[in-house]
């Protein structure tokens, strides 16, 4: 079959391997139907994510069908239509049965980072009953992969880490699909304001489209400032943070007003500074996290009744034997303009 793999910092190959087999009754083979790429597979070829080690197929995100299940699982069979979990959980360890399923101890993100991911034809799902999702009749199969990691992600990591309430005041730092997934589901609760800040005046275009009530482009230096003139001062009673570098944690620490909410989402690299010489007296709360996707039926739910629309997030669709230009799309999103794009994989 064909896959994706890595082949060491900056290096990735359509290659042909094995078709992957049963080892464990709890496994899944799923044949891919429709994948994509995700922010954390361009820092994989970056070479920041150290733990994918070369010949290991890329991918954690995907939507297939069921080829062949182990003799330990109940919940599928072949033919199923299934949605693919970015996080594989045991449910039986202890980190599972608190509902920290990123920190499993036999999963956790392990597809397209310890094991082979979904980039390819086929896959093997370790944990299938508790890693695997029945797809909805009649959803849409592209606007469910976005289910796999984004929706989830920002909802769990951006709006419930940050507690979004009524009538509140939110920022979202980062309009890639991460925070425009938190901008999403951050309109469950009904916010009264959600500043969106980015330096990309397209993806806050975007952002406005998909409810943002204001938009700060924060190449000009002034992104606080003018989220305080907007707050009347006060700062925002949320601000998640979905880039992951210094600077942007940086605007989150500036612009929360007292007793707020930081949610970081972005994936840091480098250290960053903890302004306690402001925040010491705010009341505030810093919460971080990796998504756990225990939310998943919940989203699941919001995509049958129409209340959430993650089709408007797909901008680009390739095959699987374009998959080296779907990634320079979305590597290049300030030109290609890409939020997240489809990959087609039989
Ligand atoms: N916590 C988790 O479980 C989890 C899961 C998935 C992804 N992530 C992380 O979330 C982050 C966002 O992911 P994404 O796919 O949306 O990434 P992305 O790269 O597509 O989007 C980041 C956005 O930040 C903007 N940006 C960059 N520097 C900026 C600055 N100085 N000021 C303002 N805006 C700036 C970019 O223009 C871009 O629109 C990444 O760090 C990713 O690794 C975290
Ligand atoms: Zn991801
Ligand atoms: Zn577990």
């Amino acid at each position: 079959m064909k896959a994706l793999v890595f082949r060491g910092p900056g290096q990735k190959a359509l290659e042909e391997k094995p078709e992957p087999k049963i080892e464990k009754p709890s496994d899944a083979i799923v044949r891919i139907t429709k994948t994509t790429i995700c922010g954390t597979d361009l820092h994989i070829l970056k070479g920041d994510v150290p733990t994918v080690k070369p010949g290991t197929t890329l991918g954690h995100e995907g939507v297939g069908i069921v080829e062949s299940v182990g003799d330990g699982v109940a919940n599928f069979k072949p033919g199923d239509p299934v949605l693919i979990s970015c996080i594989t959980a045991c449910g039986k360890c202890e980190y599972c049965r608190r509902q920290m399923y990123s920190h499993c101890t036999t999963g956790g993100w392990i597809l397209g980072n310890l094991i082979d991911g979904t980039q390819a034809e086929k896959v093997r799902i370790p944990h299938a009953d508790t890693s695997l999702y029945h797809l909805p009749k009649g959803e849409d199969e592209e606007a469910l992969v976005m289910l796999s990691d984004i929706l989830p992600t920002g909802f769990e990591c951006g709006v419930l880490n940050g507690k979004v309430q009524p009538g509140q005041s939110v920022a979202i730092v980062g309009a890639g699909p991460i925070g425009l997934a938190a901008l999403m589901t951050a309109q469950f609760y009904a916010p009264g304001r959600i500043i969106m800040i980015d330096l990309d005046d397209n993806r806050l275009e975007v952002a406005k489209k998909f409810g943002a009530t204001d938009t700060v482009n924060s190449k000009g230096g002034d992104a606080v400032e003018r989220v305080m003139a907007l707050t009347g001062n006060r700062g925002v009673d949320v601000s998640i943070e979905a880039v992951g570098v210094p600077a942007t944690f940086a605007i989150c620490e500036a612009i929360v007003g007292a007793g707020g909410t930081i949610a970081n989402v972005g994936v840091h690299g480098t250290k960053v500074d903890l302004h306690l010489e402001r925040l010491w007296s705010h009341n505030i709360t810093l919460t971080t996290g990796l998504v756990d996707t225990y939310t998943t039926p919940m989203l699941l739910s919001t995509v049958e009744s129409k209340r959430l629309e993650p089709a408007r997030l797909v901008t680009h669709r390739f095959t699987l034997d374009q998959v080296a230009d779907a990634y320079a799309t979305f590597g290049d999103a300030a030109r290609s303009q890409a939020l997240k794009v489809i990959i087609s994989a039989s």
